[in-house]
């Protein structure tokens, strides 16, 4: 009798560690679990470049605020300035990512005095050779912001790029979409400036080594290859995730990105197979230098798995022609120019379309229509369009 009752305990108890296991599984950071469990007996990776200590977790990677110029050169306004070099002399290589705490975007402002309203910058001592958009597919990420700006405005005037930073801002609390972002910030950022290379930029990586230049190749380029997140190694072959860049003609051989991938994942898929249906190749830097690190966070409200993605991507073939750049429908509410980057905001509308709700008469005299639409002017202060209601 004594042996029964014991036994049966042996089982509950057996069955409840089962569902503890099962439940720390299942909360949330599976994956990051599983790949932390397959680490340990994996041996570390050398991240660097020579033959590094195996005190992996030390990083020695420099200040990326190190010399940088604060104050314009004096030099012969116009034609009269010389090309920067090929090679940026300010460039170092690995640098050491920081997140210091009580940053302010005031702080941010101050230790990069030579950017100028809506996030541009050009080399003050010489001519760039390379025109850079940073389209960031945004909504509800003050932190991840601000961390971003910290070490991307330091990053890319190492560089020596001409750039401008463009923050895509989605209006309301429908479900994120983030290719559809990419498509307004593609289309905005090219009524502004000739640029010659978009990098399309989550909110959430921070790059770890300047010699990752960005600066597109004659392939779209995946830039993020190497993500701490993933170890530091390439997930799958075709990802295209992240970080890419795309010259202007890139981005009209693949009609842009697809509009319909409503929530987390699948469009980055979509658009690694837009480049190969457009007779192109995924070019990529060296996993030494495309290294990011990823802010940690918990997946965003409005920003749901897709379910539909895999069914969806298994379409692309048939659907990219249709859905894309000549398909983008917005309307831009609010467009700012402020210190370190433009906020864009705009409604993107939902699944069912631009304006779920049945339109309402327009107004019987629409007084006073702005001309708007067209570029800007550059340097202007604050301008906000005012296209649509609400
Ligand atoms: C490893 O690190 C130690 C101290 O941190 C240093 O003295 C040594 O030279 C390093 N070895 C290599 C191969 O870098
Ligand atoms: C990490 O590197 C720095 C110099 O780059 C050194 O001062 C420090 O002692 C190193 N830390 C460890 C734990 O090796
Ligand atoms: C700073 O820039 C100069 C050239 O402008 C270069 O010679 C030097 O190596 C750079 N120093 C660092 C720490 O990057
Ligand atoms: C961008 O502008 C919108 C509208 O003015 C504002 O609600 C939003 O907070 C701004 N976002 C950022 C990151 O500046
Ligand atoms: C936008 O339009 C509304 C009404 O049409 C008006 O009340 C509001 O002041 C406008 N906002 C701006 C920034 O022009």
């Amino acid at each position: 009798m004594v042996s029964f009752q014991s036994k049966w305990l042996y089982l509950l108890i057996f069955l409840g560690i089962q569902l503890l296991v099962m439940a720390l599984l299942s909360l949330g950071g599976y994956q990051e679990r599983v790949t932390y469990f397959i680490r340990i007996f994996r041996k570390p990776e050398a991240p660097g470049l020579s033959n590094r200590n195996h005190s992996v977790a030390n990083i020695t990677g420099g200040d990326v605020y190190a010399n940088l110029s604060h104050s314009p050169k004096p030099h012969s306004h116009g034609d009269a300035m010389p090309y920067c070099p090929k090679t940026s002399p300010l460039i170092g290589g690995p640098i050491h990512v920081s997140f210091p705490s009580g940053l302010t975007l005031a702080d941010v402002q101050s230790k990069n005095t030579l950017v100028l309203r809506g996030g541009r910058y050009r080399p003050p001592d010489c001519k760039a050779r390379h025109r850079t958009a940073i389209i960031i597919p945004y909504r509800h990420r003050e932190l991840h912001l601000k961390f971003l700006l910290y070490n991307m405005h330091p990053f890319l005037q190492r560089q020596q790029l001409n750039y401008g930073i463009y923050v895509i801002h989605q209006a309301g609390d429908y479900t994120f979409n983030r290719a559809k972002l990419m498509n307004v910030g593609f289309r905005e950022a090219m009524k502004e400036e000739d640029w010659d290379c978009l990098f399309f930029h989550d909110v959430d990586l921070i790059p770890e080594d300047d010699r990752n230049t960005y600066i597109c190749d004659s392939n779209p380029k995946h830039a993020a290859i190497a993500m701490d997140k993933f170890g530091y190694k390439l997930p799958y072959k075709m990802y295209f995730g992240g970080v890419s860049a795309l010259t202007p003609l890139h981005y009209h051989k693949i009609n842009g990105f697809p509009n319909n991938y409503w929530g987390w994942g699948g469009e980055d898929d979509d658009i690694g197979v837009r480049v190969s249906l457009a007779g192109m190749f995924i070019s990529r830097p060296s996993s030494k230098v495309g290294r990011y690190k990823m802010i940690k966070h918990k997946r965003d409200k409005g920003n749901d798995v897709n379910p539909k993605r895999f069914n969806m991507l298994a379409k692309t073939r048939q659907t990219w022609k249709r859905d894309g750049m000549n398909t983008v429908d917005y309307e831009v509410i609010s467009r700012m120019y402020l210190p370190l980057y433009t906020n864009i905001t705009v409604n993107i509308g939902t699944e069912a379309g631009l304006h779920p709700n049945p339109p309402k008469p327009p107004p019987p005299a629409k007084a006073a229509e702005k001309p708007a639409a067209g570029a800007p002017a550059k340097g202007s202060t604050k301008l906000k369009e005012n296209h649509s209601e609400k």
